[in-house]
């Protein structure tokens, strides 16, 4: 299975990954469905929605000020290194993910797609205010803030990220069909794939006859389309792979 993915992934010419919250899981950043699952703690309609957010914007603000912190905190995986490196190779051409820890930015990714936002990105409810809480280094100071305010007109702060409910971003989601379409192989690694839209993107590279290799811990929703599926943690699996590749290409 590994030496077959690693062939394809070698010969392939157009290799996208599309990733989610279980890539992240070895750098101690918790995924949101199963037993340790931010869900099964709690109830994402009171946390993760336009309504909870009017309806009380402290406990919305302490859950993501609390998610800040411990993301804050985490540093890559072998997984996150392994897909840079790919993409230096120039095997990989993009990664879409539905996380918002910033991980693969920080591994080295230069061809991102976010399409649920960024954790360290805010925005303003009433006007274009916009922040990015590291590049300003100010997400210390940020965080001693018990309500934040938008700097320019006063009204409250949110966090950048795709609420239920909510549209997801238009250029990236494009941008994402766009090279899925594209694709003639898809590495999906630690999603549950039951979140939508962003779980069509497996399905359009097969539809246009891409090959798709999946990695995670166990079958998720997106199993039954995979042509390849590699049982185990990402960091793990990722990083043999990425060593099976390099010894086909020497
Ligand atoms: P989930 O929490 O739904 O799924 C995580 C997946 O990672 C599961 O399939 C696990 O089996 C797998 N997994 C766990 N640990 C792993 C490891 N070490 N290596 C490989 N796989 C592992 O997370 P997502 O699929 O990312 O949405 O969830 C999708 C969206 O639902 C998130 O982006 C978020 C959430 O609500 C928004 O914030 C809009
Ligand atoms: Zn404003």
């Amino acid at each position: 299975m590994m030496a077959e993915a690693a062939k394809l992934l070698a010969r392939s010419k157009f290799a996208i990954a599309f990733t989610g919250a279980g890539i992240s899981a070895e750098s101690g950043v918790p995924t949101f469905r199963g037993k340790d699952g931010l869900w099964m703690r709690y109830r994402p309609e009171e946390l993760a929605t336009p309504e909870a957010f009017s309806r009380n914007p402290r406990l919305v603000w302490d859950f993501y000020k609390w998610r800040m912190k411990l993301i804050a905190k985490a540093r890559p995986n072998r997984a996150h290194y392994a897909l840079a490196k790919l993409e230096e190779m120039g095997i990989l051409k993009a990664v879409i993910t539905q996380n918002v820890d910033d991980l693969h930015r920080e591994a080295g990714t230069k061809n991102l797609i976010e399409l649920h936002g960024n954790i360290f990105r805010v925005r303003c409810t009433s006007c274009d205010y916009r922040e990015n809480l590291k590049e300003s280094c100010s997400l210390e100071e940020f965080l001693r803030e018990e309500l934040p305010k938008c700097p320019n007109c006063g009204s409250l702060l949110r966090p950048d990220v795709v609420w239920f409910g909510e549209p997801l971003p238009e250029e990236e989601l494009s941008e994402a069909f766009k090279l899925a379409r594209r694709a003639d192989l898809i590495l999906v690694i630690g999603t549950s794939g039951l979140v939508y839209p962003a779980a069509y993107i497996p399905y359009i590279v097969k539809e246009n006859g891409g090959i798709v290799i999946e990695i995670n811990v166990e079958e998720s929703a997106l199993t039954p389309i995979a042509d390849i599926f590699l049982r185990g943690k990402a960091g793990e699996v990722m990083g043999t792979l990425l060593e099976e590749v390099k010894k086909i290409l020497d």
